[in-house]
């Protein structure tokens, strides 16, 4: 009797980086969920009207911390302040590789220092539950595809792809010493796309290097041309394969991950999924993708190769499918068609 007259606690989440690119489209559907929302971002690469746009879709402004991770006392002033924090959702690092080659030191003090915090503060105080974010990365170039998870991890080709597979082994490790706690990874593979109601998406600072937003700034007149990185690869029409999959799909993913862990329904205390379509889409699908979502014809030409690019990677999403009973439902051509939706909101293009 007395349970039934208990108000119904929501599960606190806190979510690192929820004014980024994933982290934000995450925190609207973790609301959407009934969880309750605590973000930390020092918007070293978003920015804050994003909470509005947050709340523009959910009708709640999560509670926000303008904090570095990396700071142990502000971390600690956080969990003070929230009590008690039932999961954490970790999307909070810097995620361009040319940076990495160039900064090795900041992308290893970034990302995995940030991680490492977490890692202790959640401990100290009794959170249970993590979700990492991981990427397709640590594969590098496959030798068969569709890519499983027990599919090798390969040396890292950048900085940034060695903080996703050390950050692994690391939750790993300390996952395994300690009785009750667990954690999730989820490897993405290449998230597009933005919410379909344009309040929140993607923000690339400067020349955007992933190629959904090039495509939609070239379309929109900021650029002059999309360079397509090389027609000589070993695939069908020349062009690099990749397995693109829209940023609301894979931000659900998180929510079904996040009750796994909660519910206790994980198999080991630590997991690792893939999250794609399980379909390959090369360069050149993509842009004729986007011309048929939006009815423009791209200006592109084809350049040399990209240093680093791996030619082909698609998902093999099937133990998501099975275990998180997750898949992506959104096609590309709504992808592309959300991605230039969002182009023209900021832009101030109708
Ligand atoms: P994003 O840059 O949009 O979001 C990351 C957020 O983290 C930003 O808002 C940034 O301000 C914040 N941040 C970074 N360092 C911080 C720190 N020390 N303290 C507090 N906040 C900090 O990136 P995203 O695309 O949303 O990526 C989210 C996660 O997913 C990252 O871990 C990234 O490596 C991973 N990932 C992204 C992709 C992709 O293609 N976007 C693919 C695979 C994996
Ligand atoms: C996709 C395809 C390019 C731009 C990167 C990171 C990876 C992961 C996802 C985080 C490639 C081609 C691109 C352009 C082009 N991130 N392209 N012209 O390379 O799969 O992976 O983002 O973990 O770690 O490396 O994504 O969007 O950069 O490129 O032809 O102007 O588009 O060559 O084949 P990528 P991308």
């Amino acid at each position: 009797m007395a349970d039934l007259l208990e108000p119904v606690m929501k599960k606190k989440v806190i979510v690192t980086g929820g004014t980024g690119y994933i982290g934000s489209h995450t925190a609207v559907e973790l609301i959407a969920s009934g969880f309750e929302v605590v973000i930390i971002d020092n918007l070293c690469n978003s920015d804050v009207t994003v909470l509005d746009g947050i709340r523009a879709i959910t009708g709640i402004k999560p509670v926000f911390y303008d904090y570095d991770l990396c700071d142990m006392a502000k971390l600690e002033e956080v969990f003070a302040a929230e009590g008690k924090i039932d999961a954490i959702i970790h999307f909070a690092a810097f995620k361009a590789v040319g940076e990495s080659v160039r900064k090795p030191l900041d992308y290893y003090r970034n990302n995995l220092g940030s991680l490492i915090n977490l890692l202790a503060v959640m401990d100290k105080h009794g959170t249970t539950s993590l979700v990492f974010s991981s990427s397709c990365t640590v594969y590098g170039q496959p030798d068969t595809l569709p890519v499983t998870e027990s599919s090798p991890v390969r040396e890292a080709a950048s900085p940034y792809g060695y903080t996703k597979q050390a950050g692994e082994v690391i939750i790993r490790d300390t996952m395994a010493a300690r009785a009750d706690q667990k954690a999730i990874s989820l490897r993405y593979f290449n998230p597009i796309g933005a919410h379909p109601t344009a309040h929140i998406g993607e923000l690339p600072r400067g020349v955007p290097e992933n190629l959904v937003p090039f495509i939609t700034q070239t379309a929109i007149g900021l650029r002059d041309e999309l360079k397509v990185f090389g027609n000589d690869y070993d695939t069908p029409d020349g062009s690099c394969i990749r397995d693109y999959l829209h940023v609301v799909d894979l931000a659900r993913a998180h929510v079904t991950a996040l009750k796994r862990l909660l519910e206790g329904r994980n198999r080991s205390n630590f997991e690792v999924f893939n999250l794609g379509t399980g379909t390959g889409v090369s360069v050149l699908e993509a842009i004729a993708s986007f011309e048929r979502a939006t009815g423009i014809k791209l200006n592109y030409s084809i350049t040399s190769r990209r240093p680093g690019d791996i030619e082909k990677i698609w998902a093999d999403p099937s133990l998501a499918n099975r275990e998180l009973n997750w898949k992506t439902e959104i096609t590309l051509d709504e992808s592309m068609e959300t991605a230039w939706r969002w182009e023209k909101k900021i832009r101030n293009k109708s």
